[in-house]
């Protein structure tokens, strides 16, 4: 059984490798440190091939497509992502479409093919990493939850038609809150609740891909605020988003927190 795993050099991606490694999985990491990279190729051993990409130019993507095109993948985990924090208006374009690439356009093209493949071999695994921001509108990350929207109902539409289909093929999304990993150092903000650990979220996830489960939102917490923020008036929902992202905010004198 073999793996692709995109933003394996840090924190969830991380996770996922030593995880399916455990399990006997063999692995093609992905993502830009090609030091880190060779490290974890080092770490785990002959059967992990590593093909350093940056996944916000799309010929990378298809670069990364085509190393595993005659390698039998059988689990695509769509991990690699971050967020840019500001208002909307003075974050740098650039920066974001970037962002917006890496976070929606890799995904898709990553997931459209390998299902494809997938599906001719009535076989294989998408998980797809999303947050809890994905069922969120958010204000001063406004891009980032954008993007997260994008990956959650793109992967349960994708879900429903295999259902339809009778399909062995599954796809699952991971939905968490906070994850103590390098994703804040990059946006520029602290945590606001306690996070869990990339493994917690990694292993959680990989367990209810292998059930066949859709939705993966680590912690019960999590699931009741998703649950009730249905039902609150967009306004109010907004609101209390902005409010929590405020406080997220970087003191730029203090320490940086890494994992
Ligand atoms: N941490 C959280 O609180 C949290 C919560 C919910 C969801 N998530 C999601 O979890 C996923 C993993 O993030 P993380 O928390 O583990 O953060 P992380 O520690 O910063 O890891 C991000 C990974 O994405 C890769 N990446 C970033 N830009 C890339 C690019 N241009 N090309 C290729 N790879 C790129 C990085 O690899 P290189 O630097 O080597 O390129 C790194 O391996 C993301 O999709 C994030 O949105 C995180």
């Amino acid at each position: 059984m073999r793996a692709l795993i995109t933003g394996a050099t840090s924190g969830i991606g991380k996770s996922f490798a030593k995880r399916l490694h455990k399990r006997g999985w063999e692995l093609v990491l992905t993502g830009r440190n090609e030091t880190v990279l060779l490290d974890m190729q080092r770490k785990l051993g002959n059967n992990t091939m590593i093909i350093p990409a940056d996944l916000s130019d799309k010929d990378e993507v298809f670069k990364v497509y085509k190393f595993c095109k005659d390698k039998d993948i059988d689990l695509l985990v769509n991990n690699a992502g971050y967020g840019i924090f500001g208002k909307f208006d003075e974050t740098d374009l650039r920066d974001e479409i970037d962002m917006i690439n890496v976070n929606i356009t890799a995904m898709h093209i990553l997931a459209k093919l390998f299902l494809r493949d997938f599906k001719k071999h009535n076989r294989g695994i998408i998980i797809n990493v999303a947050s809890t921001a994905g069922f969120l509108a958010g204000p001063l990350l406004s891009s980032y939850y954008a993007s997260k929207n994008y990956v959650i109902r793109l992967s349960l539409a994708i879900a429903e038609e295999l259902r339809r289909d009778r399909s062995n093929v599954s796809v699952t999304v991971l939905c968490p809150g906070p994850v103590d990993t390098n994703f804040n150092n990059r946006a520029g903000v602290n945590f606001s609740v306690k996070p869990i650990s990339p493994d917690y979220a990694a292993e959680f996830a990989l367990r209810k891909a292998f059930a066949g489960q859709v939705i993966a939102i680590p912690k019960l917490s999590m699931k009741a605020s998703i649950f009730v923020n249905k039902f609150l008036p967009y306004r109010l929902s907004t609101a209390i988003v902005y409010n929590i992202q405020k406080a997220k905010k970087k003191d730029p004198s203090a320490k940086a927190v890494t994992e």
